[in-house]
């Protein structure tokens, strides 16, 4: 790698380096040395670029920081925040859930319910309720199921709780409630999920308190009452930590006698676990997602909204150029045309315009540097015979000299004119409107319309027979006219005397071609290109010096190719021998339908 092109790429990463994760890098290798001046200098340089940029985008009203990044981050967020909003919100998980539970619990209990009547029913037909039989069958039930069991009898007295049976009998019942502190979870999920749940009472109201009832004492609970008249209710409470509770209280019965109730009730807590759990692995979920979402969209980001600002920069960078034009460099897009999507389409759309802009300017240049050049020769000629003309001192002499500065300016008139048609040309392609013609009829008129001219040197100018008798062609007429008018006065002038030009047209595949031929000495070969470039002329001998400008044919191939067509010359030579000098030109035009 030699030193220049070292220096770019130096250039290039301390650039890269000022604009995003590359400064940490650059950061990094600063702190452990591995920087150079001149790298520093050229991430200074790039920077203080960069900031330009940005204030020039910030007073065009784009934001700095990359709006389109933003905006394409923000809506794959909202999306996923939306979903995840939605599922926590319906919380199908928790009724569900809820609704099971009192479903097997109200299928239980009326199992319970008729093993417990079954057992402690005594008494003339089972009348009478014995509660220690009741609690003795209830707890050997009860206890594997991990519910709470509770029996009231007929006045709706708390009799025996699974609490305290099966505690062992006679045991004083204790809350088995640990200190709050320690039982609370502080993670800061659960943090979250006590929130959003206190949210969610908020607007969905929360379930009555449970009351306890100790035993002996009258029941607390409506429910149990209901029970009593022999209907069956499923009920939900929290308790004083806030924990659900689900509770059915069935009647116990016998010979459609109700001899209590029993009450099954979840332990709190339960549901809310699964539930938590629940909504921990949603939020877990949404962690992951949104990581994932948020590396996506900066990745998608980078690849749209990076490279529409690299090509902004590079317009910037030209127009900031063009406004200062010292040291001009051309404006140059960055080659993303490797990219088949909008941006690469973008980019070589952005490329081709460039070059043709800066092929229109070449051309104007160029054009402005011809006519200065050609204007010079004439006007030294002026210059010259008028400075002699003072010193002259014989009346023929005089006479000699007014008759070369008579030329001059005669040629200069034609040429200025020459050139100012030949520079609103352009512009008046683009102006006039197409329309359709018949080419054969313009060319029998220009044959007419110069047909005296060629009777002066006895020459005749004829249009081919045999051809089509009408070919409609689209364009614009004056101006293929203004083509034929130009072959065929060059053809004129190089025809000898009786000499014919003869002009044809003829239908191809894809348009129509003429062609005007004469019997003149040709072209040199090495030239049949070069006629075709603005200012050369090179005219036979018996034409006076300065009449031509030598635009009649780049006129002619602009118009020609203005309307998609193309135009070239040969020279005319017998089939069999194509060393023999010619014997004479030929100009030949094509036009597309
Ligand atoms: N039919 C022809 N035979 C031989 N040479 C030709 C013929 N037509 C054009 N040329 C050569 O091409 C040159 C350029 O032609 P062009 O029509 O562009 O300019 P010009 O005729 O010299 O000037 P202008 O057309 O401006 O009066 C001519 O000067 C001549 O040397
Ligand atoms: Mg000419």
């Amino acid at each position: 790698m030699d030193r220049s092109a070292k220096r770019g790429t130096a250039r290039r990463r301390a650039r890269r380096s000022a604009l995003g994760f590359g400064a940490i890098h650059f950061a990094i290798r600063d702190w452990l040395g591995l920087v150079t001046e001149d790298q520093r200098r050229s991430r200074q340089n790039a920077r203080a670029r960069l900031r330009r940029i940005r204030n020039r985008m910030r007073r065009g009203g784009i934001s700095p920081t990359n709006s389109l990044a933003r905006r394409i981050v923000a809506f794959n967020l909202i999306g996923l925040g939306l979903l995840v909003a939605g599922v926590l919100y319906l919380n199908q998980f928790r009724s569900g859930l809820i609704d099971q539970r009192t479903q097997s619990l109200e299928t239980q209990g009326r199992i319970i319910a008729v093993a417990v009547a079954e057992a402690a029913g005594i008494g003339p037909s089972g009348t009478r309720f014995d509660p220690v039989r009741a609690n003795l069958v209830l707890k050997r039930l009860v206890e594997p199921t991990g519910v709470r069991a509770q029996i009231y009898d007929r006045g709706g007295r708390l009799t025996g709780d699974t609490r305290s049976l099966l505690r062992g009998a006679g045991e004083i019942e204790t809350q088995p409630l640990p200190p709050p502190g320690e039982r609370r979870d502080e993670s800061p999920l659960s943090v979250v999920e006590r929130w959003y749940q206190q949210v969610l009472r908020f607007f969905t109201g929360s379930p009555p308190v449970y009351r306890e009832t100790p035993l002996s004492g009258l029941a607390q609970e409506p429910e149990v009452f209901t029970a009593l008249r022999g209907g069956v209710a499923r009920w939900e409470r929290i308790n004083s930590e806030g924990e659900l509770i689900v509770s059915v209280t069935v009647p116990i019965q016998r010979f459609k006698a109700v001899l209590g109730v029993l009450m099954l009730s979840t332990e709190g807590g339960d549901i809310d676990d699964i539930v938590r759990a629940e909504r921990m692995a949603i939020l877990q979920v949404f962690l992951f997602a949104l990581a994932i979402s948020l590396a996506l969209s900066v990745l998608l980001a980078n690849t749209i909204a990076k490279p529409i600002r690299r090509l902004a920069e590079a317009a910037e960078a030209g127009g900031a150029q063009e406004a200062r034009p010292i040291n001009p460099q051309r404006i140059r897009f960055p080659d993303l045309t490797a990219r088949t999507d909008e941006i690469g389409y973008l980019s070589s759309a952005l490329r081709r315009m460039t070059e043709a802009l800066y092929d229109r300017i070449d051309a104007i240049e160029s054009f402005a540097a011809d006519v200065a050049h050609e204007i010079k020769n004439p006007l030294t000629s002026l210059r010259s015979a008028v400075e002699t003309l003072r010193i002259a001192k014989t009346p023929e002499m005089q006479a000699r000299l007014l008759a070369v500065i008579q030329n001059d300016v005669g040629r200069l008139d034609r040429l200025v004119t020459d050139i100012s048609n030949a520079s609103r040309l352009d512009a008046e392609l683009t102006r006039e409107e197409m329309e359709s013609f018949d080419i054969v009829e313009l060319i029998r008129a220009i044959a007419e319309m110069n047909a005296a001219a060629a009777a002066e040197r006895d020459a005749r100018v004829e249009v081919a027979e045999g051809g089509a008798e009408s070919l409609p062609v689209k364009g614009l007429q004056g101006r293929i006219g203004q083509v034929l008018q130009n072959l065929v006065g060059n053809a004129l002038s190089f025809t000898p005397a009786r000499g014919v030009v003869r002009i044809s047209a003829e239908p191809r595949a894809a348009g129509v071609r003429v062609v005007v031929e004469d019997e003149g000495p040709g072209v040199p070969d090495a030239n049949v290109a070069t006629i075709f470039e603005r200012f050369y002329s090179e005219r036979p001998d018996h034409e006076a010096f300065g009449d031509h400008s030598g635009l009649g044919l780049s006129i002619s191939r602009q118009i020609v190719e203005a309307h998609g067509g193309s135009i070239w010359a040969e020279n005319i030579r017998p089939y069999d021998q194509p060393k023999a000098p010619p014997t004479g030109a030929r100009f030949i035009f094509e036009l597309p339908l």
